[in-house]
This record gives structure tokens, sequence and C-alpha cells, in this order.
């Protein structure tokens, strides 16, 4: 048992964390109230998740999704293995730490440690370990992978970065344990649904440009067609009286002539929000971003 609060244990491109006020204001009034479900179908590294957990703990209950596998597997680890899994990360932790100084033994470890996750033959806490190892070492705390599904993020730069965080792996298992783990596609979550749904949506946004291309977390890209599928899911849910909550990009900041989301999602409410993204290898780029907060929620379209 541990009194910690459950945060996200891994980097992720596009976390949440700086949404949190933002999202907080678009969700039902009576969420506190212990009928909700909440769902989450593409949850990455989960900051909404964590921060849902925390703070409605009456919650009836909650379900996440990601069509990446090894970072499902990840969270089923977390939730059912967690001493397992520390025992493991402690033993990379120490080895990496102790190569200190020794650049290019250090490196020859982040690359072993690469190929041995690539070949997905350990068994299941021992791929979860290097899936968490890579990425708190790797640059950027990226993840990306070839069409060949292999990780091909190279080594970053930090000092003594912290492998293994005990007291949050055994926070986070504990508060997995209301959570069902799913791994698939975004549209199989609506068979979870009850009467009282929230759905919060953070796919993997449209590129601002050709080269600010973070969208490839998994094998098959996010395009436009799927940014029109993932609305009319939306709207089947509106149809379906579940509530739901998305963000995205906002293409309107690089061009203002962009009306690809304003156009889809006309029938909803739209807000430009301040986002500043932690993730761009150029840090020139790294100041303040509008996001897009699209929301069923009061159906009143409003102009921003
Ligand atoms: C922007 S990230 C989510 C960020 C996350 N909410 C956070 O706070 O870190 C998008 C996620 O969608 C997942 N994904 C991509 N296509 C998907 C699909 N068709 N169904 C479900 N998940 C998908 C990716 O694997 C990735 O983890």
């Amino acid at each position: 048992m541990t009194d910690r609060i459950a945060k996200p244990f891994l980097k992720w491109a596009g976390g949440k964390t700086q949404l949190i006020n933002d999202i907080e204001k678009a969700l039902p009034n009576d969420i506190s109230k212990d009928k909700f479900t909440y769902i989450e179908p593409f949850v990455g590294s989960g900051a909404v998740l964590f921060w849902m957990l925390n703070n409605f703990p009456n919650l009836k209950k909650a379900v996440i999704n990601d069509i990446n596998e090894d970072l499902i597997n990840t969270y089923k680890t977390i939730a059912s293995r967690p001493k397992e899994l520390i025992s493991i990360l402690d033993i990379l932790q120490n080895e990496y730490h102790g190569l200190e100084g020794q650049d290019e033994e250090k490196k020859e470890y982040y690359y072993s440690k690469r190929e041995l996750y690539n070949t997905r033959k350990e068994e299941q806490s021992g791929q979860a370990a290097l899936f968490i190892f890579l990425n708190r070492t790797c640059f950027n705390g990226l993840y990306r992978v070839n069409r060949k599904n292999e990780y091909n993020v190279p080594m970053g730069s930090y000092k003594r970065p912290t492998i293994c965080d005990n007291e949050n792996i055994l926070a986070v298992s504990q508060a997995l344990q209301k959570v069902e783990i799913l791994c698939g596609d975004y549209e199989e979550t609506l068979n979870h649904a009850d009467n009282n749904t929230l759905f919060y949506f953070d796919p993997p946004y449209k590129p601002l440009s050709e080269t600010s291309s973070f969208n490839s977390y998994a094998k098959d890209e996010f395009n436009d067609a799927e940014q029109i599928r993932l609305r009319d899911f939306c709207h089947k849910l509106d149809a379906l009286n579940h509530t739901w909550i998305l963000s995205n990009s906002d293409v309107k900041g690089k061009d203002e002539n962009d009306n690809f989301f304003d156009d889809l999602y006309s029938d909803f409410k739209i807000e430009r929000v301040n986002a500043k993204r932690s993730i761009n290898a150029n840090p020139e780029k790294r100041g303040l971003l509008k996001e897009l907060l699209i929301t069923n929620n009061n159906k009143v379209a409003i102009t921003i």
C-alpha cells in the first residue's frame, strides 16, 4: 500500500498536464456523483486519466485503451505485477547509473537494451521494464517505431534519469485496480460505455507542418481520413447521448484560413486554449501554442 498520488509513469508526446484546468471546466456538472464511467480511448501516458482517478474517486468505473501493444503491456504489468517490475527496473537503473561518465559504454548499454526490446522475446514484466527504461533514457522521451514496429529513437542526454520510481509505480498500480485496460482501435471502447459515460479523446494530433510529425506513435499513420473517422465516431456518441471532450492541434494557428477542425466539428463547442508543448526537438518551437478543446457537453456553438 502507498499514500502517494499516482502520476504518469512515462514521458509521452502530447502529455496533457498543461490542459487539465481547461479540461476541468468542460466536465459534466455532475461528474462527482458516483454514476459516471470514464473512458479514455487514446490513453498514452494517461495524464488526464490519473488526474481523473485522483480527483473523482467516486467514478463508477474507468476504461483505458491504446493501439500501442507495448504501452498497454506496460499498464497491465504495473497493474498486476508491480513488485516484479520494480525489481527489474532497479537493476537497469543501477547498471545505467553505474556507467555515468563513461559515454561509450553508456551508449552501448542503451543500444543493447533497445535491441533486446525490439526482439520482443522477454517475458511480460521484462518487456515492460525495457519499455520504461527506453522511455526514461531516450532522446526527449519519444516513442517512435519504424514500419516493422522496431523502436528507433536514439539515446538521450539526461544525467542520471530516474528509471525506477518505486513509489509511483506502486501508487499507479493501486490506482489501476479499478481500471479496465484494453488494447485496440478506439471505436471498440463503445462496447464498455454505460448510460452516463464521459469520453476524453486525445488522438494523435494533426501535424502543424510536414516536419512536426509527432503523430507516428504507432505503425500506422493517423492521417486526415482518420481524423474524419474520429469525428464520425463523436457524432455517433452524441446520438447515443454520451458526453465527450476531445483535444487536437489548432491548425488555424499556422494558417488562419485552415478551417479543417472548425468545419469538421461545426455542430459542437470549439474552444481555443493555451498549451505549452514540452516535446519538441527544436527549443525555439517550445513556446505558447493554442490547442483545440472540443465538446458536445452543452451544445451551444461559441465563436472565439
Ligand atoms: C496524443 S497520444 C495521447 C497522449 C496522452 N493522452 C497523454 O496525455 O500523454 C495519442 C495516442 O493514440 C494512440 N493511437 C493511435 N491510433 C489509435 C487508434 N486507432 N486507436 C487507439 N489508439 C490509437 C497512440 O498509440 C498514442 O498513444
